[in-house]
């Protein structure tokens, strides 16, 4: 019987040899859980929750082929033997759980740094993917054929390991895109040149790996548009895909886009909340329709963006894609899939694009997880059954209802403790509540909106409007309290003793400030950058100095080219290297910090600079902050002055702590 709400999303499939209980799939992504470039426990119990959340297929990060593909040790190869019985345990965890997992077997070419493993980069041409990276050295005759080798050998060892099927990796900018793509192939081999001789790698290795693997699953994942000047178009990846189809058994085709490139199209791979959810479906679209007349069409799949179960349903039903990818939806709600099949939807922890907690954390060599669920990736260290009710019957109070507040709250209702949250203002959400008005920014209103129902079923007492007295405190003494009360914005001070504006105060002024907008980047976090272009958007003239010299420094590359793009577009000027030295009567005097000098003066309506908030917990009591008090514990903002990463994180921790 079809699903109720849901025909398409719960239709079982085949792909190839393997048959799937629904339409929703797992893409591969990278984790940075391996230990020694080997898949660990953590990426075990990682996948077998979200096996056991319901989903139908999970595709294995990138598994590397080769040495020279082998970059951070967190990242997983798939030759070594040892890999092999690790990747045993992991696919019988998944398929115990009644779903299924194949491997995506990758050379990343340019994009890994050498250093860890004390070698080049190895590439088509010695062009470097941003002006920062490392030199490539331009891959010889026998090196191509030993990594077309390399992919047939790991996709053996990986179907022997009990995979279910292997997805080769043809797309995001990496070794094999390399060399078909004329933005970073100009060699004048056979493998360079012509479309033929540029796709010449990718059909001997098709061709080795089909060969190692006979009729077993196997697909391709592309990058359908390179968004590069130059780079491979639309047009371009159908006639590659359908090429490929013709020639080779090819089971399904995973249509995404973007290239690994220092510039706009690596902020659409895993595209944030400013992009639109609908923004990439003419891809899979139009892939989709340029091998509808093959008689071996594969099986189409579509991602990026897809962050509800109705929205896979609505693109299915359109019937250009078999089957729906939901990375970073998964990353934050393991159980997404059974959720929806039972109606629970709206229990579903949201992914809202923040890219903060996982695409983030990639740059910074550390492990993913998630802002709105930081048990994400937790899974082995945080087993489930820590979620039951404590034994002794303590109650607990919350100070601060940010998101730090309301994920205590939330965890610690949800594990039968006794509640209450007090708030001084009158909604929950803190300073999240600025974004409402914030199109590009709003989907932070989505993680108050699901902590806010997490504390209603979990029976949690919610006072607003009520400020913490030092009575309430004492009645807690033999209790929990968690103080989560957040910090006091501050605007920066210059020489001539001038106060600029905060954040918030230009928040709350809104539509009323006047044309001429001066912002400071000092924090290099999204605040400054975003409340930026929304004030552009509004139609005011804005400027942001940025002393450090890269505006939004904290934001990683899934964001930031994208978020630049659009800065330009608006006519936001960005003055790199200087700081403002005074501002009076609409004038201010900018500073060159090279030279030491004033460089030009200016005529300003508003500055805006807001300097680190300042943690709200110098007005404790004397004997709360001496550890007079049984259970206390401070989070968030009021620990020092961060992002909602930290504080939900340090929310969801404390509340776990206490016994
Ligand atoms: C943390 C992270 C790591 C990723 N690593 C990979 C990877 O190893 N291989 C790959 O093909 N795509 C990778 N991706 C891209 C995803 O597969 C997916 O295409 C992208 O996140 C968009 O889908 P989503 O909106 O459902 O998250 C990664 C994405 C994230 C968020």
């Amino acid at each position: 019987m079809s699903h109720k709400l849901y025909p398409h999303v719960f239709r079982p499939l085949k792909i190839g040899q393997t048959r799937i209980r629904n339409r929703i799939f797992v893409p591969g992504h990278t984790t940075n859980y391996g230990e020694n470039n080997l898949p660990s426990k953590r990426h075990l119990e990682y996948h077998r929750a979200r096996a056991a959340g319901g989903v139908g297929l999970i595709i294995f990060e990138g598994i590397r082929v080769h040495k020279s593909s082998l970059g951070r040790q967190q990242g997983v190869n798939g030759y070594e033997a040892e890999a092999i019985p690790r990747f045993r345990d992991i696919a019988k965890a998944v398929q115990t759980e009644g779903a299924k997992i194949f491997g995506q077997v990758l050379h990343l070419g340019r994009h890994i740094d050498g250093n860890f493993a004390r070698m080049a980069s190895w590439s088509a041409s010695s062009i470097p993917w941003t002006a920062t990276a490392p030199a490539p050295h331009p891959m010889t005759r026998q090196e191509i054929g030993m990594i077309v080798q390399a992919h047939a050998d790991v996709a053996s060892n990986l179907l022997e390991a009990g995979l279910d099927g292997i997805e080769l990796q043809l797309a995001h900018g990496h070794l094999l895109q390399q060399f078909l793509s004329p933005i970073s192939n100009e060699r004048t081999d056979e493998y360079g040149g012509s479309f033929d001789n540029r796709m010449r790698f990718i059909r001997e290795t098709l061709a080795a790996v089909r060969a190692a693997i006979g009729d077993q699953t196997m697909g391709v994942r592309i990058s359908a548009e390179e968004f590069l000047d130059g780079g491979l178009d639309l047009d371009d990846m159908c006639d590659v895909v359908r090429r490929l189809v013709t020639e080779f058994k090819i089971d399904f085709v995973n249509v995404s886009h973007s290239a690994y490139h220092g510039s706009y199209t690596i902020s659409t791979q895993m595209a944030d909340m400013a992009f639109k959810n609908e923004q990439f479906h003419y891809l899979t679209e139009a892939l989709s329709r340029s091998v509808s007349d093959l008689p071996n069409k594969p099986v189409i799949m579509s991602v990026c963006r897809y962050n509800t179960v109705d929205l896979a349903e609505t693109m299915l039903a359109k019937g250009d894609a078999d089957m729906i990818g939901m990375a970073r939806a998964h990353i934050a709600d393991p159980e997404l899939v059974n959720k929806a099949r039972d109606g629970r939807q709206d229990e579903t922890i949201p992914c809202i694009g923040c890219n903060q907690g996982c695409a983030d954390m990639l740059n910074l060599n550390l492990a993913i997880s998630c802002l709105t669920n930081p048990r994400s990736g937790m899974e082995a260290q945080w087993p489930k059954p820590f979620l039951s009710a404590v034994d002794a019957p303590r109650r607990l109070l919350v100070v601060g209802g940010g998101p730090a507040g309301l994920e205590a709250a939330s965890v610690a209702g949800e594990r039968g403790i006794d509640v209450t949250l007090v708030e001084a203002k009158s909604e929950l959400g803190g300073g999240l509540n600025y974004l409402r008005d914030m199109p590009l920014r709003k989907e932070f209103l989505h993680l108050v909106d699901s902590q806010k129902l997490r504390l209603e079923r979990s029976g949690v007492r919610i006072k607003l409007n009520h400020s913490m007295s030092e009575e309430m405190l004492s009645d807690y003494k033999d209790d929990h309290i968690i103080w989560a009360g957040g910090a006091h914005p501050r605007g920066e001070v210059f020489a001539n003793g001038e106060i600029a504006m905060t954040l918030e105060e230009a928040l709350s002024m809104g539509d009323k400030l006047d044309q001429s907008i001066f912002m400071v980047d000092h924090l290099g976090t999204w605040s400054v950058a975003s409340v930026a272009e929304h004030f552009a958007d509004l139609g005011k003239q804005v400027t942001i100095i940025v002393p450090t010299g890269v505006l939004g420094w904290k934001i990683s590359i899934y964001s930031s080219f994208a978020l630049k793009q659009r800065l330009r577009e608006k006519g936001v000027q960005v003055i790199g290297g200087h700081k403002i030295k005074t501002f009076s009567n609409g004038l201010l005097e900018l500073e060159d910090m090279s030279l030491g000098k004033i460089n030009g003066t200016h005529q300003a309506d508003h500055v805006i600079s807001p300097m680190l908030g300042i943690p709200n917990v110098l007005t404790l009591p004397f004997e709360i902050s001496e550890g007079g008090f049984s259970s206390f514990q401070i989070i968030g903002d009021s620990v020092s002055a961060r992002t909602a990463l930290e504080a939900v994180y340090e929310g969801h921790e404390a509340a776990l702590l206490l016994i």
